[in-house]
């Protein structure tokens, strides 16, 4: 390899696809290819993408999260620079390091009192593999409880509280144990939890899947109910947390809830490093950690390493400092109240919902106009769940806009703009929105005939 790592890279130019073809994976490619999303991006900064031709690409994918703060951003890479630059004794493992130390007080800083302590691991899943070992240590109990269309991570563990079958299924047994119910139904929560079974009861409090947010008393009561029955309340804020929704953390909506356990990660990472982060009691992680002998029965190779921590130290200052929950909270107020109103014209939106800058709008079958109702039919008749590229292609081919389906057989687009996006950015998704939603209901139209054509080749894939 070269000493110019970039001259090297250039030999290899335009190889990517066949690269991923051949050696990664050839799905994820024709499916790429078949809705003309191979854009080949060469440039990422702030909200923005550009691929070779020098098109600018509006965000609002964000890495599923991942660029919270925006690609690149120069606060975040001027802190790993200055990193790289020292001979740091990196993951010594017999011994204490100041930067995760730093990062630790900083996040629980934004916490209650009571929620004091962090394990760093590497990811989102690993947050929630974490909390589900501390759950059943700390309680001695093995079930836990999760919502409908549930979203937590595919590792094994967190792939058993996944609320949708297309990932479950065909690998195998998962953890046992694990109890459904739906999304905001304390009924059916006050059942399940009153057996006494559950170590936790896991939920987002804005479910990453679906944008569907806890209604407001339902986690204060949930809340209750864990207490009474002896259950830990877990928040998976892997996606909504750390400002995305407006608050600091997302559960802070509703000031009389207190979590036993909070995962973090996604935002975190600064878009630069991997990281995850659980946050929680003292005498929830004093039940793991109980003794000399166990002080590391629960750890990962790479967690606290120098990289995520100085990363993580950096993103949660420029949150701060750039004032970037504010942002969130305002940006995405006045961008969900607007998507409302534009869609108020179209039959097929059922619902516009979220929090802050995590909003997503829902389609259904409309409940008037015949040839629309019939051409709804025969697009589901071919193929389930294709509607929302009917949005998702012509914001991207027409609007320079990126966004995705967000999930298999739910008709749900969900956007997560980066948390220092502004309003005038948030404009052109708005005017990009409404003339899409427009020409959904041009049928006989060019929307449908894409969607149509596209419908039938994903069934011959
Ligand atoms: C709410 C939530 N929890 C957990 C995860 C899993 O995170 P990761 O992909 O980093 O493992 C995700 C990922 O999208 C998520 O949205």
């Amino acid at each position: 390899m070269h000493t110019d790592f970039f001259a090297w890279l250039e030999q290899h130019k335009g190889r990517e696809y066949d690269l991923h073809n051949d050696h990664i994976n050839p799905a994820f490619v024709k499916m790429l290819k078949t809705i003309g999303f191979d854009k080949g991006y060469v440039r990422g900064e702030g909200a923005y993408l550009w691929d070779a031709d020098g098109n600018k690409y509006l965000d609002l994918l964000t890495g599923w999260g991942v660029f919270a703060l925006g690609r690149n951003h120069p606060k975040v890479r001027a802190i790993l620079q200055q990193l790289l630059t020292r001979d740091l004794p990196n993951l010594v493992r017999m011994d204490c390091s100041l930067l995760s130390g730093l990062v630790a007080e900083m996040l629980t800083k934004h916490t209650s009192e009571n929620l004091s302590r962090v394990y760093f691991c590497n990811s989102g899943t690993e947050t929630i593999e974490t909390a589900l070992k501390f759950s059943r240590c700390a309680t001695g109990r093995q079930g836990v409880v999760y919502c409908d269309h549930a979203f937590h991570g595919l590792t094994t563990g967190s792939l058993s509280l996944n609320g949708s079958d297309f990932f479950r299924s065909r690998f195998g047994d998962l953890m046992p144990g694990a109890q459904m119910v739906p999304f905001n139904d304390l009924e059916a929560l006050e059942k399940a939890l009153s057996t006494k079974q559950a170590a936790a009861f896991v939920i987002e409090p804005v479910q990453g899947k679906t944008c569907e947010v806890v209604a407001d008393g339902y986690l204060a009561e949930a809340q209750s109910l864990c207490r009474k029955y002896g259950t830990l309340l877990v928040v998976d804020e892997v996606q909504c947390g750390l400002g995305r929704t407006g608050k600091w953390f997302a559960y802070q909506h509703w000031p009389e809830v207190e979590p036993d356990i909070v995962c973090v990660a996604k935002a975190l990472s600064g878009g630069y490093v991997p990281v995850g982060a659980v946050i929680t009691r003292p005498r929830i992680m004093d039940c793991v950690f109980d003794s000399m002998e166990r002080c590391v029965v629960h750890s990962n190779t790479f967690g606290q390493n120098d990289m995520a921590m100085a990363a993580a130290l950096a993103s949660l200052y420029v949150i701060e400092e750039d004032k970037l929950v504010e942002n969130a909270a305002i940006v995405g107020e006045r961008t969900i109240k607007r998507l409302r109103e534009i869609s108020r014209g179209c039959p097929f939106v059922s619902e516009v919902r979220g929090k802050g800058l995590m909003f997503g709008i829902d389609f259904a079958r409309p409940k008037e106009n015949f040839k629309l109702k019939m051409a709804w039919d025969m697009l589901h008749k071919l193929n389930f769940g294709v509607f929302g590229q009917m949005v998702v292609i012509p914001l991207l081919q027409k609007h320079r806009i990126l966004t995705q389906v967000a999930g298999f057989h739910i008709e749900v687009i969900k956007f997560l703009p980066p948390m220092t996006v502004s309003q005038e950015d948030m404009d052109w998704f708005l005017n990009a929105m409404e003339e899409v939603l427009t020409d959904t209901q041009r049928f006989p139209g060019a929307a449908w005939d894409t969607v149509t054509g596209l419908a039938k080749r994903t069934i011959r894939m």
